[in-house]
């Protein structure tokens, strides 16, 4: 049995990542915490859920003995926590940006706030499995990538390499849970509800992650114009990505070959030949897509669709705790949560 702890455990990602491993047959849950619902029964925040358990607040003591812990705060709040953990002998999952990229003054730049820790941005892992396997499998700190990128990234990495240098165009739509649990002018039930717009129109702050991984990927610099958009449902994301490839065109059956070569042994991502839909993924920690090529326009477009809780986010992190800790990948994640 591992002992894992959630700290932020009443945040929406929090919220399903005690749902899965209430069911995970390996871990034993140790500590839930919160600020706002100390000493209360997580089943009287969160009455779906039907886990044995009361809520206490953070301390180094309260998470001491857990084998794993995973931080689900806001950005900016995590990386101390995170620090703290890690030097007491915790292996870490972290849900948050504060460990995603990789040069610490960008964090500057798209977060706000100086990063204090160099020597850890350094150590930490993208915690995508489909391309950082081997290294989460031995990480400290897994940094579990956003929602956005994670879907972004597994409809392109089958073709970095044709994709020419105009880059590529990311349109994404986004249920109302990827912004968190408190709400917002912006995400409150009249305004979403028989609506859908779009928002931070340029410069989201997941690009940067985007445009890190993709270039990695890649080995060299690809633009990215990226546009997120509010949908009027709860969960899930589809995303449009757009590109040029470099080679010319070859027909959408070449391209579906290609990705269903590329992701036969995966054993989260599913290439379909239908568009996908998000009703297909939602509560599973599921990514399924496809590609089309559009010749008229000489351009390929592939969709993806997740969910933001699950695969982009706490199934994803379940993932993670599943390689580094040698279980099989799909352990805990192959019921509805
Ligand atoms: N939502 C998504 O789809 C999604 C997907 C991928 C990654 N993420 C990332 O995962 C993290 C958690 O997201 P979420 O959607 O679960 O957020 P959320 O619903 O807003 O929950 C945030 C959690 O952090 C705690 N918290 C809030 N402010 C805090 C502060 N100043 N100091 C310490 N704790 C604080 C809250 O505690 P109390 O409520 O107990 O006060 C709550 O448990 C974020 O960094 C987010 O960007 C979210």
């Amino acid at each position: 049995m591992i002992t894992a702890s959630i700290v932020g455990a009443t945040g929406y990602t929090g919220a399903v990542l005690t749902d899965i491993l209430d069911g995970h047959a390996h871990v034993q849950i140790k500590t839930l915490t919160s600020k706002s619902y100390v000493g209360r029964r997580v089943s009287e925040v969160f009455p779906h859920l039907r886990v044995q358990g009361i809520y206490r607040e953070y301390s180094l003591d309260a998470v001491q003995g857990s084998e794993v812990v995973f931080v689900c705060y806001p950005h900016g709040e995590a990386h101390s926590v995170v620090a703290e953990l890690v030097e007491a002998g915790c292996r870490v999952v972290d849900l948050s940006a504060d460990y995603r990229l990789k040069e610490p003054r960008d964090y500057e730049e798209w977060y706000g706030f100086r990063h204090p820790r160099a020597d850890l941005v350094s150590e930490a892992v993208f915690g995508l499995p489909e391309r950082y396997r081997a290294e989460i499998a031995k990480a400290r700190i897994v940094a579990n990538p956003g929602c956005y990128p994670t879907g972004m990234l597994l409809g392109l990495l089958p073709v970095v390499d044709e994709i020419d240098e105009s880059g590529v165009i990311v349109d994404s739509k986004s249920g109302v849970s990827g912004a968190g649990r408190t709400p917002t002018e912006k995400t409150h039930f009249c305004s979403v509800d028989e609506n859908f717009k779009a928002y931070s129109e340029v410069g989201h702050r997941h690009t940067a992650e985007m445009a890190q991984e993709l270039a990695l990927a890649a080995g060299r610099f690809l633009a990215i114009s990226f546009t997120p958009h509010l949908l009027p449902v709860d969960r899930g994301i589809l995303s449009t990505l757009y590109f040029r490839p470099k080679a010319g065109l070859m027909g959408t059956e070449a391209w579906l070959e290609r990705y269903r070569a590329y992701y036969q042994a995966e054993p989260f991502v599913e290439v379909c030949d239908h568009a996908p839909s998000l009703s297909e993924v939602v509560h599973t920690n599921y990514c399924r897509l496809t590609v089309r090529e559009d010749k008229a326009a000489g351009v390929v477009k592939v969709f993806t669709v997740i969910d933001n809780l699950v695969k982009g986010a706490s199934g994803q992190a379940v993932e993670n705790m599943n390689i580094m800790f040698g279980l099989p990948e799909d352990a805990g994640l192959r019921r509805r949560v």
